[in-house]
């Protein structure tokens, strides 16, 4: 049996258009499904968009259109978003759709027939924005924590979860499984919150007013919807074979504003529900705006993902994204800053290697280079290892220095041999050209689930295949060049 990889995003709120944060978040998920086909792993990449929410009706009534027809409308540029990054998706849910009801509806009644969900009176302070209650301790002020805006006083009857009757085993859960939360910081955070504030339980329905999941068997009440849009992670994988294939999930990509609804109440959701866990919740930083702050309208720093798309090449704009802003960290999207890197890290470093060396190569001798009579002078199969390991703690930008320091080394290596100074009927040309080739062809391989259209480009200029960490072995290729095509054409400010 292959291994299998199931990994997915959060599903996005269409109730405006995607932000810098979406397309973050999808091109790090995006690089981990990558990575791991690249193994051979038989790998599920599920993203979507979250569509019950109330927000999503209140943004529809201010177009003066139905709540479907907006929503229809929003998700496209959701759907381009992700052709435009690239993303290699295998599925994109929309919580509207019959399926996820479907899974939602069979999930409720299991647990309201074990006696998990009960009716009763709630009462809290409520944000639209983040269709989320906060506790006094939370926002003391009344004011949402998170937006700042005066939170809703709502008093009402509903159905709860009994969240409350999992605050132990999901403590000791998340304490016993180190590897649940990555990073540890996250980790670290959620046990404080658990910790502090008691774990009450949750309300899950909302009057029905014409949107969201009807309750089965109550149908004056949907569901509330981060109760819903948790379950979009089963929905997509509901037919017999993919359950079999990919559940539980391997990795839930999020962000750090919604980690206690993915580390504390799905846990609890699944376990109520007696489903096998998720293996790993990761959980990244916030894409900030260059003064440092988190991007808003109001603050006017936000960077559109689609005008960086139309001035870059999208894979600068990966490297970007995958490079500057450490795994599990906030950090600051800096125009000024990605153009720096496009020009020295990606034109300079990388595309003047290839450049160079397959046109010196050609104009000395020819397209064909074999490796008879060459003595190796890398291993990048230590090089491969070392980038798995990073991968593997979560620390994709960790791998990414580590690739780069491997290609400044061929730099250093090929300014000491100098072959430009050799005739091609040398053998120590043939020696010094066959061993870079070796080294952008492991650099092409290595590069691929970051910078997919790079690595292919490069990769067809070899006249090689990909053939991942096996492909990292000196001595196998026969390289047949083609002039290559600028990768990193400079940016001038
Ligand atoms: O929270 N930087 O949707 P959403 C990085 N529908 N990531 C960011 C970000 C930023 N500035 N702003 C938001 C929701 N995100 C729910 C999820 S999942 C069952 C339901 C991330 O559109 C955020 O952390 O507000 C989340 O992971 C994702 O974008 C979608 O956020």
């Amino acid at each position: 049996m292959s291994k299998s990889f199931f990994i997915t995003t959060a599903i996005d709120y269409p109730n405006g258009l995607p932000h810098m944060g979406h397309a973050y978040e999808k091109v790090v998920a995006d690089l981990y499904a990558r990575w791991n086909r690249q193994l051979g792993t038989d790998v599920f990449f599920l993203t979507g968009t979250d569509e019950n929410g109330q927000k999503l009706v209140k943004a529809a009534e201010a177009e003066k259109i139905p709540t479907k027809e907006y929503v229809d409308a929003q998700v496209k540029a959701f759907e381009k978003l992700c052709i435009d990054l690239k993303i290699s998706k295998n599925d994109f849910i929309r919580t509207t759709e019959a399926r996820h009801h479907k899974t939602c509806q069979e999930f409720w009644t299991k647990l309201e027939a074990k006696g998990d969900i009960y009716f009763g009176a709630y009462e809290g302070q409520y944000c639209l924005a983040c269709e989320s209650f906060y506790t006094e301790l939370q926002a003391p002020d009344g004011l949402c924590p998170v937006h700042g805006t005066k939170l809703d006083a709502v008093k009402e009857k509903g159905y709860f979860f009994r969240l409350s009757s999992y605050a132990d085993w999901v403590r000791s859960f998340i304490s016993d499984n180190p590897n649940f939360i990555s990073p540890a910081s996250a980790r670290k955070e959620m046990l404080n919150r658990i910790d502090k504030e008691p774990i009450r339980d949750l309300s899950v329905s909302r009057p029905n007013a014409g949107w969201g999941i009807p309750i089965p068997g109550h149908e004056d009440f949907v569901m509330y919807t981060w109760f819903d849009a948790l379950i979009n992670y089963l929905s997509a994988v509901a037919t017999p074979d993919l359950f079999k294939k990919y559940w539980p999930a391997d990795m839930h990509v999020i962000g750090k504003d919604i980690t206690w609804f993915h580390a504390v109440i799905w846990p609890a959701m699944l376990k109520a529900a007696d489903y096998e866990l998720p293996k790993q919740i990761y959980v990244h930083g916030m894409v900030l705006g260059e003064d440092g702050k988190k991007m808003s309208k109001s603050l006017g720093n936000g960077v559109d993902p689609q005008t960086i798309i139309s001035k870059f090449p999208i894979d600068s704009f990966r490297y970007y994204l995958l490079r500057a802003i450490p795994s599990g960290l906030d950090g600051a999207f800096v125009t000024a800053d990605l153009r720096m890197r496009h020009n020295s890290e990606l034109a300079n470093d990388y595309g003047n290697l290839l450049m160079r060396v397959v046109k010196l190569g050609m104009k000395k001798c020819g397209s064909d280079f074999s490796p008879e009579g060459v003595t190796g002078h890398f291993n990048f199969e230590t090089l491969g290892a070392k980038m798995a390991e990073s991968m593997n703690e979560r620390e994709h930008h960790r791998a990414l220095e580590l690739l780069w320091a491997s290609i400044n080394e061929v730099n250093l290596y090929l300014n000491d041999k100098a072959p430009w100074k050799l005739e091609g009927a040398d053998p120590k040309f043939k020696e010094t050209i066959y061993n870079a080739l070796y080294a952008i062809h492991s650099f092409g391989t290595l590069i691929s689930p970051f910078m997919p259209e790079v690595g292919e480009k490069t990769l067809f200029s070899l006249g090689t295949e990909n053939k991942g960490m096996r492909g990292l072995k000196f001595g196998i290729h026969q390289f047949k060049l083609v002039e290559p095509p600028v990768l990193f054409p400079k940016m001038d400010a």
